[in-house]
């Protein structure tokens, strides 16, 4: 009888708990622990240039035995996580946290990082999920908008001047081709929230011809928002520069 029950546990378990089941008692580790987490993955966001942020993972033991934390890892030094002397004892009935602190300094975008959690031969995978906010697509308000409009529709080439260079021609520094493209021109025609005079130009990519697209680039359209994008008229992009976009949205020539 003694003997069917723990080959059954053998099957259904790894061979891991079937093993500590020898050397510690037996019952806690071969059930699930009973660990409960309020939530598994954090979920954030960052403020461009904010260099740490603070989270803390809630948890419980509803169940009726304590609970051993033999390990807690995060495989990247952004991450620290900080906790009591290991093995972590939780009481039954008891809650605790688990408080991280993340160091965020250089990164970008979206930063994502697993934290592993031991209780006895179980790992309970944690997240971190945090979006840091990108300073070129900030939230700007109706009214900075209205006041950037209204400033390119006096000059078009207000874009590369001044704090607008920032958003609109910094990013294009050093790029070339679908990437140019993203900075130069997606910042425009494909944001979401876009004015409804930025027409949607995806339909173009790769049909409309070379001079087609050499001509909007280069010249722009004299008192309208697009300005010409060339350095004869007073643009930040270089001929080779041009010539990467051109490859990107020229449809092939004809043969
Ligand atoms: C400041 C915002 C802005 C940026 C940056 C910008 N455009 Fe434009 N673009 C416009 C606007 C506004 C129009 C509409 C002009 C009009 O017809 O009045 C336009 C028109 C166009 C058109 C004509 C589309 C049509 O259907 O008539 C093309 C092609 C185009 N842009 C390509 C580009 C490319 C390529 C880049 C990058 C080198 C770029 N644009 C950067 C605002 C922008
Ligand atoms: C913080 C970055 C940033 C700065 C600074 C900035 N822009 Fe923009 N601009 C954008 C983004 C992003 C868009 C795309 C529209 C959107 O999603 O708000 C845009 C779109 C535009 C458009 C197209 C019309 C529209 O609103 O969709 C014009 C024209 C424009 N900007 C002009 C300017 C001028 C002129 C300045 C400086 C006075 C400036 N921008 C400063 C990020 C910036």
């Amino acid at each position: 009888m003694h003997h069917s029950w723990r080959f059954s546990v053998s099957l259904f378990f790894q061979l891991g708990i079937f093993l500590s089941c020898q050397i510690v008692s037996c019952l806690a580790d071969a059930s699930p622990s009973g660990l409960q987490w309020e939530l598994s993955t954090l979920k954030a966001e960052a403020a461009h240039g904010e260099e740490t942020l603070s989270l803390e993972f809630s948890f419980s033991n509803p169940s009726s035995g304590s609970i051993k934390i033999t390990a807690i890892e995060a495989h990247c030094g952004c991450v620290q996580v900080a906790h009591p002397e290991l093995p972590w004892i939780i009481e039954p009935g008891t809650a605790q946290s688990l408080p991280v602190d993340l160091n965020l300094r250089g990164k970008q975008g979206r930063f994502y990082q697993e934290i592993m959690v031991v209780v006895g031969s179980e790992q309970h995978s944690l997240a971190v999920d945090i979006m840091i906010e990108d300073p070129v697509h900030r939230p700007m308000s109706p009214q900075e908008r209205a006041k950037n409009k209204q400033q390119a529709m006096k000059d078009s080439k207000a874009i590369f001047k001044g704090q607008c260079a920032t958003c609109h021609v910094v990013p294009t520094q050093g790029k070339y081709g679908p990437s140019l493209y993203e900075a130069a021109c997606g910042i425009c025609h494909d944001s979401e929230t876009r004015d409804p005079d930025v027409p949607d130009i995806k339909a173009k990519i790769k049909q409309a011809d070379r001079s087609y697209w050499r001509a909007w680039i280069t010249e722009g359209k004299k008192g309208s928002l697009m300005p010409g994008f060339s350095k004869k008229q007073g643009g930040p992009l270089s001929g080779s520069q041009i010539s990467t976009l051109l490859h990107y949205l020229a449809a092939p020539a004809a043969k």
